[in-house]
């Protein structure tokens, strides 16, 4: 892990050390209806405004609950998905800009570890074929004898003996298969691995396994990584910086150590209150905050913060009709690289405001009738 010393994250950040660079990105879904014409009857509004940026070597964890736009922001930083607005510069260069040759080469550089390893490794192909497969395609397999010696290096770098190579995914365990994902996004030797959910599919116990494969590789590989988890506890550790978010939206970002030592927007509070703390006397004292009332759809995201329904700081002015942008808050303790989208976030963290009781409101029906609605789990306790 790199902790850059530069610690601004103001949007200006553009030098050479900036990997990654996501202005403004909004991914707007199409709802259809209709048998014979299309016709559109409204939006997913799954990513509604991201600026983020991700710098050289470093640990970018995105945390949220499921449904909230993390893998479609993901998708849309590989160019998987095209944003309605906005723009992602990854390297120096607008990766919508780039086409054919140039998509293909950029793509290299940003691989993607999937949650599900079994899904994303096809059964057919032994190990050798699947992690030879993109080494062809980029011409990193030059002869026999330097793939041969590749392949053995990089089976040793994930943990895997070289007898793994005969071998079909089938035959592993779920974190050997996880592996065998990473040797393969490595494989290719990229800039940017996207690790969505990377260990969410897997046992508690070789979680940690894998999230420290990922630290030694990173270290070893120059690596920068895009951590994308709905469990705080999973980007702890490895984060360097964390975005939260919520919506579509990032409410709160933070160098790692900061946004755990003083957490300031409600929602990553909530979030933060429902991790459970090893020592049991913290544990029996912590403050809990449950969040009630559903998930709103992004399909009809409620207007001004997006959290009003669910928020126990609500407050009568502001809150439901302007909606907060993330900024540098002035909280005593605070860096200028910790932001908050909360119009009451040096309030609420000075006690002035309290948290109150919070009546679930129905959110109202979406555009589409409401048959296919997106519906989130309940609660953030539900969704970790
Ligand atoms: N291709 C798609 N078409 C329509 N809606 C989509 C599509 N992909 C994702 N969504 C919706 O966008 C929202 C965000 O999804 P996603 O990015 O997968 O969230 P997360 O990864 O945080 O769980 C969800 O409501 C999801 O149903
Ligand atoms: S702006 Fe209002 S509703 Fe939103 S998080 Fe802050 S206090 Fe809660
Ligand atoms: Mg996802």
């Amino acid at each position: 892990m790199t902790v850059s010393e530069t610690a601004t994250t103001e949007p200006s950040t553009t030098g050479d050390d900036v990997l990654v660079d996501v202005r403004g990105v909004k991914v707007h879904f199409p709802i259809k209806k209709g048998v014979i014409f299309d016709k559109v009857v409204g939006y997913v509004y799954a990513v509604d405004g991201v600026d983020l940026q991700i710098r050289r070597g470093e640990t970018y964890g995105l945390v949220g609950e499921s449904g909230c736009g993390k893998s479609t922001l993901g998708r849309a930083i590989l160019n998987l998905e095209t944003p309605t607005e906005g723009s992602v510069v990854f390297d120096g260069e607008d990766i919508a800009s780039l086409s054919g040759e140039r998509l293909r080469r950029k793509r290299k550089d940003i691989q993607m570890v999937f949650q599900d390893p079994m899904g994303s490794l096809d059964p057919r192909q032994s190990v050798e074929s699947l992690l030879i497969e993109g080494m062809k395609a980029h011409g990193l397999a030059k002869d026999e004898r330097s793939a041969a010696k590749r392949l053995r290096e990089l089976l040793s770098a994930v943990g895997l003996p070289a007898a793994a190579l005969k071998k079909y995914p089938h035959e592993f365990s779920g974190g050997q298969r996880q592996r065998i994902g990473i040797a393969r996004a490595l494989s290719v030797d990229p800039k940017l691995i996207v690790a969505d959910e990377p260990v969410s599919a897997l046992d508690v116990s070789v979680q940690a396994q894998v999230i420290n494969l990922l630290e030694d590789l990173q270290e070893e590989f120059g690596l920068t990584y895009l951590v994308v988890a709905h469990d705080l506890a999973v980007v702890r550790h490895i984060s360097d910086r964390i975005g939260v978010m919520y919506l579509g939206a990032l409410v709160e970002e933070a160098e790692a150590d900061d946004l755990y030592a003083q957490p300031l927007h409600p929602y990553t509070r909530a979030l933060m209150s429902a991790v459970p703390v090893p020592d049991p006397l913290v544990e029996d004292r912590r403050e809990r905050i449950l969040l009630k009332g559903d998930l709103p759809s992004p399909a009809n995201p409620p207007k001004g913060c997006r959290f009003h329904t669910r928020c126990p700081w609500r407050q009568e002015t502001r809150c439901d009709t302007e909606r907060p942008q993330l900024r540098v808050v002035e909280v005593a303790g605070a860096p200028e690289s910790h932001r908050v989208a909360c119009h009451w976030a040096e309030q609420i963290e000075s006690g002035e405001i309290q948290a109150h009781e919070v009546t679930a409101t129905l959110t109202e029906q979406t555009a589409s009738g409401g048959e296919d609605d997106f519906v989130g789990p309940a609660s953030v306790t539900e969704a970790l």
